[in-house]
């Protein structure tokens, strides 16, 4: 990556190692996040990408190493000052999980009734803004039983946004969505780094949502960071593991259908 200055970087990750019990998870990760762009992690499942974000939310305390975010190694940070740095985050995890007992502008107000002395009408302004940035106007009073996967996604994304957070995760954005509506989250993901200059970490394994969004792409394996670079350079990779994850076609790729027959005819 260029531009080594430490200011350039959102997140800083050194040697980050995770165990659950005996069993090692992430084994002396290094990476480094740029400001204001958007950061993807990929790999198979059990890979360890969901750990990796754990670790740096504060939610899961590492063995050993250090992930400097915003000013605080949240690896060693107390409760008070992850605390302190997550104000300054929004998540939108696996499955939205929105409160079912709330409207959609309920849930996507909890963080400014909790942190901030606004009164109800500017927290109405503010969760509608947020609202039709996430093209969800219409669904203000919906209850989240009333919402379409897609629609349950883009509530969670406006509820993560609320606070105008720094930094923004997001772990799988598009699993359980079809194509057409996991392609509105890319584009939303791509307006939100360029309309509010946000550093984004995306965590997926859809290759076509990758290419689409990322800046950066890092690749995990078995608990390791195995490249790192460019959609450009991850693509030129050399390695046979990388290859193997971007060439999983199906088999219906295959092209030429007589020649297909003859090798499954003997030629006959
Ligand atoms: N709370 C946990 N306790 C024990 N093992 C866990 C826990 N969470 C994840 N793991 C294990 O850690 C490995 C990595 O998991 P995860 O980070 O969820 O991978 P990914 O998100 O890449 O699919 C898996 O083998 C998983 O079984
Ligand atoms: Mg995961």
């Amino acid at each position: 990556m260029s531009g080594n200055t430490t200011t350039d970087k959102a997140i800083t990750i050194r040697n980050l190692v995770v165990d659950y019990g005996p069993r090692r998870i992430l084994n002396g990760i290094n990476l480094e996040i740029p400001n204001g762009q958007i950061m993807v992690i990929m790999g198979q499942s059990g890979a360890g990408k969901s750990t990796l974000l754990r670790c740096i939310l504060g939610l899961k305390k590492p063995t050993s190493g250090s992930i400097h975010m915003l000013g605080t190694d949240i690896a060693t940070a107390s409760r008070t000052d992850i605390y302190k740095a997550r104000k300054q985050i929004g998540v939108a995890f696996q499955g939205g999980a929105l409160f079912s007992s709330m409207t959609v502008a309920e849930n996507i107000q909890l963080a400014l009734h909790e942190h901030t002395n606004l009164d109800e009408k500017t927290i109405q302004i503010m969760t509608r803004i947020k609202l039709d940035m996430v093209n969800m106007l219409e669904a203000e009073n919906l209850m989240p039983s009333e919402l379409s996967g897609g629609m349950a996604k883009r509530a969670a994304l406006a509820r993560a946004i609320i606070m105008d957070p720094k930094l923004l995760f997001f772990d799988e954005p598009s699993s359980g969505l079809d194509p057409s509506t996991a392609a509105e989250l890319d584009q939303l993901i791509l307006t939100l780094k360029k309309g509010m200059g946000m550093t984004i970490v995306v965590v997926t394994h859809e290759l076509d949502s990758i290419f689409k969004i990322a800046d950066h792409i890092a690749v995990m394996k078995d608990g390791n960071l195995i490249e790192t670079g460019t959609p450009q350079q991850i693509i030129a990779s050399t390695n046979p593991e990388i290859q193997g994850m971007l060439n999983r076609k199906p088999r219906e790729t295959i092209v030429d259908t007589d020649a297909h027959l003859r090798r499954l005819t003997g030629g006959f």
